[in-house]
């Protein structure tokens, strides 16, 4: 068992979308505990930059990888078994928004076509390039991404709900397979946190992102960040977890516990209530 100060010592792990948000703070998390660190991401220039923040010789680099293309995938988790000799980690992280637009009426057909592929086909690809020598080896650990939009309906894009409902769906089915030869099989579900994709999403600064998250959130007094879902993550990928699979592993201070439309409603009458008598006690 690895120590408390090292949960990772000498595992090799590869993250997609490990560029920015929360992929960039889990790869800081997972080399401060030790791991061998392979960020696969499109941004390149953010990549590479990111590599650089840490001393020369720290064991993470950075692939260009589009997690849609089967060749990207197959290269980067061959790049891990040539440079390390085994993987035990993959974090299919990389995702999309796509198209804010909540109308199916007017939703674009390839922008939904190309939600699913990033945030489904692209963790699916993952998943398979990685077990592939995780199988033989008898040990791994898959992780996914997914969202409160796999909890909740419309609070987002069709497209991205469904892509998040299947994420689940995904990791449900290879948690049953893979658990045959030791691999276990989870997600992280994160609730709202202001990184690039959701400030684009939102067409909001991340400060405006912060704030309204804020004014929303059913916990208070805190905020969700990237380093929280990269703890989470740090958790369900190290030892401690050796018999957590199949999880959805939700965090978002209790936000999908509940339905807030009741008490909005309930207080707006009661306002309206309260303005009435006043209005009629000045009369
Ligand atoms: N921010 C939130 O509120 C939130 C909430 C729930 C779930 N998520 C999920 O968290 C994950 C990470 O998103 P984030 O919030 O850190 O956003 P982000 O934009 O900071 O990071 C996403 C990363 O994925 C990369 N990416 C996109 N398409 C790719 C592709 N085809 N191939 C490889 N990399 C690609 C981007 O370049 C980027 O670096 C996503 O799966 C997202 O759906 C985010």
């Amino acid at each position: 068992m690895a120590s408390l100060s090292k949960r990772l010592e000498g595992k090799v792990a590869i993250i997609t979308g490990g560029a920015s948000g929360i992929g960039a703070a889990t790869a800081k998390l997972f080399l401060q505990h030790g791991a061998k660190v392979i960020i696969a991401d499109v941004q390149d220039a953010l990549g590479h930059s990111l590599c650089k923040t840490f001393t020369t010789n720290s064991p993470i680099h950075y692939l260009h990888c589009d997690v849609t293309s089967d060749s990207d995938v197959k290269n980067v988790v061959e790049v891990a078994i040539t440079k390390y000799g085994k993987l035990d980690i993959m974090f299919n992280n990389a995702g999309i928004s796509g198209d804010s637009n909540r109308s199916v009426v007017e939703s674009d057909e390839e922008d939904f076509k190309r939600v699913l592929e990033v945030n489904v086909y692209g963790a699916f690809l993952g998943s398979k390039h990685a077990a592939r020598f995780m199988v033989p080896a008898k040990r791994g650990v898959i992780l996914f991404t997914s969202s409160i939009a796999s909890l909740l309906g419309g609070e987002t894009s069709h497209a991205y709900a469904v892509s998040k409902h299947a994420v689940v769906g995904l990791m449900k089915n290879l948690c049953v397979e893979l658990g045959q030869h030791g691999i276990r099989v989870n997600c992280v579900c994160p609730g709202g946190i202001p990184t690039p994709m959701l400030n684009e999403a939102l067409k909001m600064n991340k400060k405006e992102t912060q704030e309204l998250l804020c004014k929303v959130a059913v916990l208070k007094g805190t905020v969700l960040e990237a380093e929280d879902i990269a703890k989470a993550a740090l958790y369900l990928c190290s030892d401690e977890a050796k018999f957590v699979s199949g999880v959805n592993l939700v965090l978002d201070g209790g936000y999908s516990t509940t339905n807030m439309s009741f008490n909005s409603v309930l207080n707006g009458l009661m306002d309206n209530c309260t303005n009435n008598i006043n209005s009629n006690n000045h009369a």
